[in-house]
């Protein structure tokens, strides 16, 4: 880290000491449990923060898609981001997984672990699971082999093929069965699901890897009300065990899931708040809700 972080990082711990007394973070987050002791492989959220985003820009031939990006998510916290077409969203979750670069600023997973020093895959090891808009599940495989094959082995291809689950394993797999309401549906082709459940499907892969914070991009677009009610349960249902990051122009899910809502404009945060807050930000309502 450069001197100059070093010190920012102590400001910004002096003013989190100030803000954890009334259980806020930064930019407004709530605080979820955080402790600083610390296993192998564990991110440090003793900051209060899960991830940091300051001052990140990003162009595109000239055009810059992420201005003066910076934002900060609490351990625990279900963040919902909202915005117009081409606010920067996608593009903001491309920059925090690796898939793009910025041209300048800085992004951290938790306090001590720069993003930008890591490749895509690297991202995604670390605990950083992403959902783009389009369900990807193997189609021609069951729920369950869809699930099995995500799970975290320390096993090459080849023994993969013979892999036996041991129970610590099949527990997993229950769980999260349970949890994207599939429990009943494991020998069904994937194939053969609604579009909800491609997309629970999927959101289950990410969870078998036990991810420490998980991004969704538009997750409810195009499914049916019932299936967009149920998927708020499941998102409600997984704050405080992960981190999570939604991206949606669903007003209605926004309202049922949201605490803390960022809008984004032009590539930078126009407004953050709840929900009735940002709503009733005159300049919210001018470039987005408005329309
Ligand atoms: N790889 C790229 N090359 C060129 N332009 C890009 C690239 N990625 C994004 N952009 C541009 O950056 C801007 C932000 O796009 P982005 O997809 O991040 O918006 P968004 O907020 O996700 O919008 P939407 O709500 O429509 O999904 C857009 O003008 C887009 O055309
Ligand atoms: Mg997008």
């Amino acid at each position: 880290m450069t001197p100059d972080l070093m010190e920012e990082g102590a400001r910004r711990a002096s003013a989190y000491r100030e803000l954890a007394k009334v259980g806020k973070t930064e930019s407004g987050g709530r605080q979820a449990g955080f402790s600083r002791v610390m296993a192998a492989g564990e991110v440090d959220v003793a900051h209060g923060r899960i991830l940091y985003l300051e001052d990140v820009s990003v162009s595109f031939d000239g055009f810059k898609a992420i201005n003066k990006l910076s934002l900060d998510i609490a351990p625990g916290e279900l963040r919902c981001i909202i915005g117009p077409n081409g606010a920067g969203k996608t593009t903001m979750m491309d920059i925090i997984t690796g898939k793009t670069r910025p041209d300048e600023g800085t992004v951290f997973f938790g306090s001590t672990i720069d993003l930008l020093r890591f490749t895509e895959p690297e991202i995604a090891q670390m605990g950083i699971g992403r959902k783009f808009q389009k369900p990807t599940v193997f189609e021609h495989l069951t729920v369950f082999e869809n699930l099995e094959l995500t799970l975290k082995t320390d096993k090459g291809v080849k023994s993969s093929m013979f892999f036996r689950l041991d129970s610590a394993h099949s527990d997993r797999l229950a769980e999260v069965l349970h949890t994207i309401h599939l429990a009943d549906s494991t020998t069904r082709l994937a194939g053969n699901l609604s579009h909800g459940q491609k997309q629970w499907l999927e959101i289950g892969m990410l969870l078998t890897q036990d991810p420490k914070l998980l991004l969704l991009d538009e997750p409810v677009a195009g499914m049916t009300d019932e299936e967009t009610a149920r998927t708020a349960e499941l998102f409600l249902s997984l704050k405080g065990k992960h981190s999570l990051m939604v991206v949606e122009h669903d007003m209605s899910f926004i309202k049922t899931i949201s605490e803390i809502v960022t809008v984004l404009c032009d590539g930078s945060v126009l407004a953050q708040g709840t929900l009735d807050q940002v709503q009733s930000d005159e300049r919210v309502i001018e470039v987005y809700l408005g329309r």
